[in-house]
């Protein structure tokens, strides 16, 4: 059987991503890989989970194996809810939904919110699991400059002028894929557009406890209730999209969104029809874990240093061994930092050159919204020890020096 015309005509936006393609070249033995976008396994707290495994199996057996509400455990969502009530916002367990990953924040959110050809606002680059998403939607994605502050917010303000957009997607901490993020006032200019304009904001946050330097950033969902001058979610136009993944370990598939109730409630019956619920055991492993703060503050604190000391040496060997013509961003927090290099040379090409010497990482143009960002790349530091960042930095200069002697 032919299926090439049985398939329904969104799938022709489909493809495989091209980063989880690159993650099986670079699982090869000897390869130094900065492609992922993965945690240091050598952090996961493999003992605390089997410990609580076994707490929540032996108290709660029946429960844990059992179904459970598409909303998530109720225990895990008043943790939530009371983590995200800073300052005057106050969260309620209703306004949060407990998801399989916030990529599926990002699945239902289109599903219950985009029409065919809407059009979403997003910075450039953006996060290439988005464009997944969305893109079989059809949707006209109008892209926002950045620089190393993140979205330059004042170039926004024009495009929302026609009111023809139907949202924003942002990723104000430490984004994937620049490692960049969104400056306080921006952040607050951004609020009061979105007051103004009313427009409904996607904020993806899966990095933002991954601070290194001062204090995590007031998120934007914080910024906008100021604004406004509300202590509700309820008055707020901005989608929270949260995770454990990047925190505590992105096997058990435990995310979050948070949002206005009449939100939160299509996105639970659109949850309904994609997998019913996340996982019950995942769930109660996650909150038996977090539950006293602690374990969670600790365990946070100790991947901000490790992540930062790897951060602080790539970029320095990036400064000895990077040819002067390249740059790259300066991230204070995260997993990733990007790179540019000339116009006239492609990152696939440099992969492939990269590949003979054992390294490897993602070029960006996936990442870009039209036809930009073919010499840029994304190097990936949290998942790298201290030895194989030197050695993979090193090695990826000399390609560099030489590609750049060639031409
Ligand atoms: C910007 C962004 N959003 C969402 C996700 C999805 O994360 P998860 O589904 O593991 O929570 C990722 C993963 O790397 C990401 O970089």
């Amino acid at each position: 059987m032919n299926w090439d015309n049985r398939f329904a005509s969104r799938t022709a936006q489909m493809k495989r991503s091209t980063v989880r393609e690159i993650l099986k070249l670079t699982a090869q033995p000897g390869v130094i890989s900065f492609a992922g976008g993965l945690p240091a396994p050598e952090f996961f707290p493999v003992d605390r989970i089997r410990e609580v495994s076994d707490i929540v199996l032996a108290e709660r057996g029946r429960e844990v194996l059992q179904y459970s509400t598409s909303e998530g455990m109720p225990e895990l969502r008043g943790w939530i809810a009371e983590r995200m009530s800073k300052g005057a916002l106050k969260i309620s367990p209703d306004n949060i939904l407990i998801l399989s990953g916030s990529q599926q924040a990002l699945d239902l959110v289109g599903r219950v919110l985009l029409d065919e050809r809407d059009v979403v606002i997003v910075e450039n680059p953006t996060y290439v699991g988005m464009l997944s998403a969305w893109k079989p939607y059809d949707i006209q994605f109008t892209a926002v400059p950045t620089d190393q502050d993140g979205m330059i917010v004042d170039e926004l303000e024009p495009l929302l002028q026609p009111g023809d957009a139907k949202m924003l997607y942002t990723i104000p901490s430490f984004q994937n894929p620049q490692g960049t993020t969104m400056s306080r006032p921006r952040r607050a200019k951004l609020a009061a557009l979105l007051q103004q304009y009313n427009l409904p904001v996607y904020e993806d946050d899966p990095y933002g406890e991954l601070y290194f330097d001062g204090e995590k950033m007031p998120s934007v969902l914080e910024m906008e209730a100021a604004q406004r001058g509300t202590t509700s979610i309820e008055d707020c136009t901005t989608i929270y999209a949260g995770t454990f993944s990047k925190t505590l370990t992105p096997g058990l598939r435990v995310g979050w969104v948070a949002a206005a109730y009449p939100v939160i409630d299509k996105l639970v019956q659109a949850k309904q029809a994609t997998d019913l619920h996340t996982s019950t055991l995942s769930q109660f492993i996650t909150y038996e874990m977090i539950r006293d703060g602690k374990f969670l503050d600790d365990h946070v604190a100790n991947l901000r240093k490790v992540y930062r000391e790897r951060r602080d040496l790539m970029l320095a060997t990036m400064d000895r061994c990077f040819p002067a013509e390249v740059t790259w961003t300066r991230p204070s927090g995260g997993l990733f930092t990007m790179v540019t290099m000339p116009e006239h040379l492609n990152a696939v090409d440099v992969l492939q050159e990269a590949l003979k010497q054992n390294v490897a990482f993602v070029p960006c143009d996936g990442f870009f919204i039209g036809e930009t960002g073919h010499n840029t790349f994304r190097l990936n530091y949290s998942n790298a020890r201290p030895e194989m960042i030197v050695t993979g930095i090193e090695r990826l200069g000399a390609v560099l020096k030489s590609l750049l002697t060639q031409a």
